[in-house]
């Protein structure tokens, strides 16, 4: 797909991955709704891509409620035109062991509402926003993709039941749309990144990142520029489909 003048969706776009991605397919033309939980940080970034003369628009939307997902995609429609693109990138953690005990007797466990909270914005959001993006694009009569992001964790990682079973869940999804939604022209396509220098990582201890990045076989943490290019190969490559790209600096065992 040529992104020139294709109204592409962008979820958890203020910041982070997302906002590098809306910088990365805004230089090559796309026109960007940016969706996000944060108004304050929605008009930076709509002011920090204007000034870089692309065209964006912010969304409030809470992707994990359902009536917030479909106002968004609704009002995306009237203002700038029916979506031909859909990035599903807005993700939490919430970490904790399944259960940690001390001499034989269980002291925390993961509570439901931990479990619940990661489910609701990282699975059942990218259920929402794709669900709202590929019927626009259907009802418009377009051809469209649907990039989800997922992670390294999806395999499993300690401590992040709730995280990598949502993650896991994403790109189940890109390969169940990717075959049932071929017949409709539409694409999809998992990113699955390693750790990458966002709020999200800096918010893990210092002495902990470097270790991990030290165990990356390319010996650093990704940058977000490097997600946003898979991103964009999903989107320039019409022969991929329900697959997965997994950009970590090989750190996947
Ligand atoms: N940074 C990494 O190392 C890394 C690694 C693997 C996967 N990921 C995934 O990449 C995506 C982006 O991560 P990031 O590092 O940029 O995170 P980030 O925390 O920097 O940004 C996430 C954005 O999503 C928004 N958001 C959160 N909950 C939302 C909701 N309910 N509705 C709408 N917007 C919401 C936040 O306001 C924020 O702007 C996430 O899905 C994350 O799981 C990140």
């Amino acid at each position: 797909m040529q992104l020139n003048e294709q109204v592409v969706a962008i979820t958890g776009g203020a910041r982070g991955l997302g906002f590098a991605m809306a910088k990365h397919l805004g230089a090559q033309g796309a026109r960007l709704a940016l969706l996000d939980m944060s108004g304050e940080a929605l008009d930076e970034a709509v002011s920090s891509l204007s000034a870089a003369g692309i065209e964006a628009q912010a969304f409030v939307t809470n992707v994990a409620d359902e009536a917030s997902v479909q106002q968004s995609f609704a009002d995306i429609a009237k203002r700038m035109g029916a979506v031909s693109g859909c990035v599903n990138n807005a993700g939490i953690t919430d970490d904790s062991l399944l259960v940690k005990a001390k001499e034989g007797v269980v002291e925390k466990r993961m509570s439901l509402s931990s479990w619940q909270r990661v489910l609701d914005v990282n699975l059942t959001g990218v259920f929402l926003c794709g669900r709202e993006a590929v019927t626009q694009m259907i009802e418009a009569g377009q051809p469209g993709v649907i990039v989800n992001i997922s992670s390294i964790s999806r395999a499993g990682n300690m401590g992040q039941s709730n995280y990598a079973a949502a993650k896991a869940g994403v790109h189940a999804l890109t390969v169940t749309w990717g075959k049932e939604l071929a017949r409709y022209g539409i694409r999809t396509g998992t990113v699955a990144p390693g750790f990458i220098e966002t709020d999200m990582t800096a918010s893990m201890r210092p002495d902990m990142l470097e270790r991990i990045a030290s165990s990356v076989p390319l010996k650093q943490l990704g940058q977000p520029e490097h997600i946003a290019r898979s991103v964009a190969f999903i989107f320039e490559n019409d022969y991929f489909t329900a697959r997965i790209i997994e950009c970590d600096g090989g750190l996947r065992l």
